[in-house]
């Protein structure tokens, strides 16, 4: 059903990569490869290809009038070229979630979930909008428990049809379109249209992934007939084509985003869920009929004189980035500097400390009662941070604390595991308007469920398996139509009602901190987006110091387990695409995949 030919080897001259960054240890769990950073991009524009020639440098790309940055080249080009012909960052996004749709399809698409921030310049407003999955209308509380009432292991309930949560992206999209596009919404899916049509090469990082997946997607008919055709995982340089993608598209720019949501493709989408072999879902046309995008307030943290905002709940995002930052606002790490180790200290506690919160009392909060406000009250962080000041080494017990709230209600501890998986795009446009949109279809390939072309969600593992914690209720429990937490952060950071920075990743819980920390690079140690998003991890979330293998952040593994970390050294996966608008607009794109930033 698929085509796959091969391009000539000639064509596949790969990009010499920056070995420092280069990556080899895998992550044991996820699916979603690491790769190195030469990447085989066949017929890009000269600009793409500079721009990948700028990031491998390290250098920022630099343009006055518009800029792009996301996963793929592939899908920047589609981006950049809607900007160019004066579209905006609305209409731009859908054509870049299209094309990565296509491209990436293990981290996001059709199938899946996403978190928009919107900067307006017209009115100089923030507008977030929540495009989560949601859990289907017949779950139950215990649907990821086995009948002794212990939680399902986690790749049990991932693969198949009882993880999928109802999709969220087309909907998002089209209400993005509707809200600020002005291009026709049709012609922006024409990109991801020619290339599903006309094909294009795997990505190594593709090729990277399905090989180490291959077990789980050769578990479902369609899905391994498209990566695993005739028992052989695509490797990197095939060219791939996906008629049905496109033909779903068509029916989209013809019908919206409708044609998900009920007929024909919405009939494909549940009984692909309901008939999973082995592991049935509970998806429902009635679901999918019913849902919609929320507008929520976003959440904004004061940070070294400007606002960092973003996605509150069912996010974390803003509220974990935000408490790591008002902590971090107590102490002058600009003096400090990258390479001092009590700058580690304080952020790793910090961080710690907004997760112990994060596992408490985060979760959807149409569902359950949250401390919104009070998470992020400069006085409570203030006040939570006198624990970092008090001490000079790991803090030895971290617990989560009491924030102001006017609603009595006691939760237990989260119990949730979230893997590296998802991508962000970042855009401004020539209208001054900036978009920042982290999206997802959770676990690397989600489900593993293919219909039409493109891959379902298992969004709904994001929700604690277990309900209770010695008979106290935790927040973050599956309910029907309840959204899973999250922790993606797409942010936009604002200085006298202006943006100043446009940034996201995905990364699983690991979001929080790739976001916060290059945020702190960039206002507090004066790096630019490159450099803010290259520079080596150190992620601290609820004890242990992830500090990224191979990299210069080894010099800080001795005085951190001196001062009572446990130290790991492991890959960090992060995919920071950023953009800093001041004179100028900078962009820069993570080193450790395969995505560009592109400007005029
Ligand atoms: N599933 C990734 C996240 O929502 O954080």
């Amino acid at each position: 059903m698929f085509q796959q030919k091969w391009l000539l080897a000639a064509v596949l001259t790969a990009i010499t990569s920056v070995p420092v960054y280069a990556q080899t240890t895998a992550d044991s769990v996820a699916p979603e490869a690491d790769t190195d950073l030469s990447t085989a991009f066949d017929g890009l524009s000269a600009p793409a290809r500079a721009a990948l020639d700028a990031k491998n440098a390290g250098t920022p790309v630099v343009a006055d009038d518009w800029m792009v940055a996301a996963a793929n080249p592939l899908a920047v080009e589609a981006g950049a070229e809607v900007l160019r012909n004066g579209g905006t960052a609305a209409d731009a996004m859908v054509a870049v979630q299209a094309v990565l749709g296509l491209v990436e399809p293990q981290s996001s698409g059709l199938g899946g979930g996403a978190f928009l921030v919107w900067y307006d310049a017209e009115t100089s407003a923030l507008t977030t909008l929540d495009g989560r999955e949601t859990a289907p209308m017949a779950v139950t509380p215990t649907v990821f428990q086995d009948e002794t009432g212990e939680p399902l292991q986690f790749f049990d309930a991932v693969v198949g049809g009882l993880s999928v949560g109802t999709p969220g992206t087309p909907r998002l999209m089209e209400d993005a379109h509707r809200r600020w596009g002005r291009a026709n919404w049709g012609g922006l899916l024409d990109p991801a249209i020619d290339l599903a049509e006309n094909g294009f090469a795997v990505s190594e990082r593709l090729a990277a992934s399905i090989a180490g997946d291959a077990e789980r997607l050769g578990r479902f008919g369609p899905t391994a007939d498209y990566f695993i055709p005739d028992g052989t995982p695509l490797a990197a340089g095939t060219t791939l084509v996906n008629p049905e993608y496109a033909d779903v598209l068509r029916q989209m720019a013809a019908q919206g985003a409708d044609a998900i949501y009920s007929g024909p493709i919405a009939e494909d989408i549940v009984r692909t869920v309901r008939t999973a072999q082995g592991n049935p879902g509970l998806l429902a046309l009635d679901d999918l009929a019913t849902y919609r995008v929320i507008e929520r307030p976003a959440v904004c943290v004061e940070y070294r004189q400007a606002d960092v905002c973003g996605m509150g709940p069912p996010s974390s995002g803003a509220l974990t980035v935000g408490q790591i930052l008002g902590m971090a606002e107590q102490f002058d790490l600009a003096t400090l500097g990258p390479d001092n180790p009590e700058s580690w200290r304080i952020i790793g506690d910090a961080s710690r400390l907004a997760f112990a919160d994060r596992g408490r009392y985060m979760a959807d909060s149409d569902f359950v009662p949250m401390p919104t406000e009070g998470l992020v009250d400069p006085v409570y962080l203030e006040s939570r941070a006198g624990q970092i000041k008090a001490a000079d080494t790991a803090l030895e017990t971290v617990t989560p604390g009491e924030p102001e709230w006017d609603h009595a209600m006691l939760w237990a501890d989260d119990q949730s595991l979230e893997l590296p998986s998802t991508s962000h795009i970042s855009i401004v446009d020539s209208y001054g308007n900036a978009l920042s949109m982290t999206t997802t279809i959770e676990n690397g390939f989600g489900s593993r469920l293919f219909v039409r072309g493109f891959l379902l969600n298992n969004e709904l593992t994001d929700f604690s398996f277990r309900t209770h914690s010695d008979g106290i209720p935790i927040a973050n429990r599956i309910e029907p139509g309840k959204r899973p937490r999250s922790s993606m952060a797409p942010t936009i950071v604002m200085q006298d009602d202006a943006p100043i920075l446009v940034i996201g990743s995905p990364g699983g819980s690991r979001i929080i901190g790739y976001v916060a920390q290059a945020i702190i690079a960039h206002l507090d140690w004066g790096m630019d987006v490159q450099q803010a998003v290259s520079m080596p991890h150190l992620v601290n979330r609820f004890g242990t110091f992830d500090i990224e293998d191979g990299t210069s952040a080894a010099d800080l593994a001795e005085p951190l387990t001196a001062l009572g970390f446990e130290v790991n050294a492991r890959g960090l996966n992060s995919g920071l695409h950023a953009i800093s608008i001041s004179d100028q607009l900078r962009g820069g794109a993570d080193p450790r995949r395969e995505g560009i930033a592109l400007g005029q």
